[in-house]
């Protein structure tokens, strides 16, 4: 069953970097205000003054030293915020919440790609997000070589996307790992289609969840 804690619908959109959330958020935002719903959109690490400021350090190519707990702690801390100061409100006022990015990208980039104790990774997150998790999670699922490809065409990239191939890989392997633990949650969209494939796919699920006023 659902966990509906909250009046608003908490959706999160997730993949390897690459992946096509950035096209779908807009149109499930539009979708979702066309049935109705009072929709806000969060990006993750950042959101907030806050998380801002500490996604700068995350992303900063500079930091190479960065150990991995530090990492686990600071996409930790940033969701902390962003949870504290902007989503469980906005939840509580019924609206509906859309996260690029929330707790998997911690599973599946820090548990799968640098391979660290995922059981830890939930916990640690467990306490961040006070345990307020999405009502259903969108994985956009597309190869880390195609993907690659489609990041080639955009200019520059941070520290989490100068990691290889390899990373890419045991991400993407991970996101499919997340996707059988949690089947009710997460649900596998074939993002190397087209977009409006794509997005009927993702409107189907939202209809499914009543998410679909009208
Ligand atoms: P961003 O520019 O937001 O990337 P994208 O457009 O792909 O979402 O950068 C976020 C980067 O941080 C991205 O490479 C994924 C990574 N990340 C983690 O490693 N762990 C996390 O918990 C989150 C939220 C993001």
């Amino acid at each position: 069953m659902l966990r509906i804690k909250y009046k608003g619908l908490f959706i999160s959109i997730e993949g390897t970097d690459g992946c096509g959330k950035s096209t779908q958020i807009p149109l499930i935002k539009e979708y979702m205000e066309g049935a109705g719903h009072n929709v806000v959109v969060m990006r993750e690490p950042g959101g907030t003054a806050i998380s801002e400021k500490i996604r700068s350090i995350l992303l900063d190519t500079g930091n190479t030293a960065m150990s991995t707990k530090t990492e686990i702690l600071l996409y930790a801390a940033a969701r902390a915020q962003i949870m504290e100061e902007k989503i469980i409100p906005a939840l509580k006022e019924g609206k509906t919440v859309i996260c690029d990015r929330f707790v998997d990208s911690s599973y599946a980039y820090q548990g799968f790609g640098r391979d660290s104790d995922l059981e830890e990774i939930i916990r640690i997150n467990k306490f961040a997000t006070s345990g307020v998790m999405p009502n259903i999670t969108f994985f956009m699922d597309i190869s880390p070589k195609v993907a690659l490809k489609r990041r080639m065409a955009a200019a520059a990239t941070d520290r989490i996307e100068n990691e290889g191939m390899d990373f890419q890989v045991h991400v993407h392997a991970g996101f499919h790992a997340l996707a059988k633990r949690f089947p009710e949650r997460i649900k596998v969209i074939d993002a190397t289609q087209d977009v409006n494939s794509v997005f009927s796919k993702i409107k189907e699920y939202i209809i499914l969840l009543g998410g679909q006023k009208s």
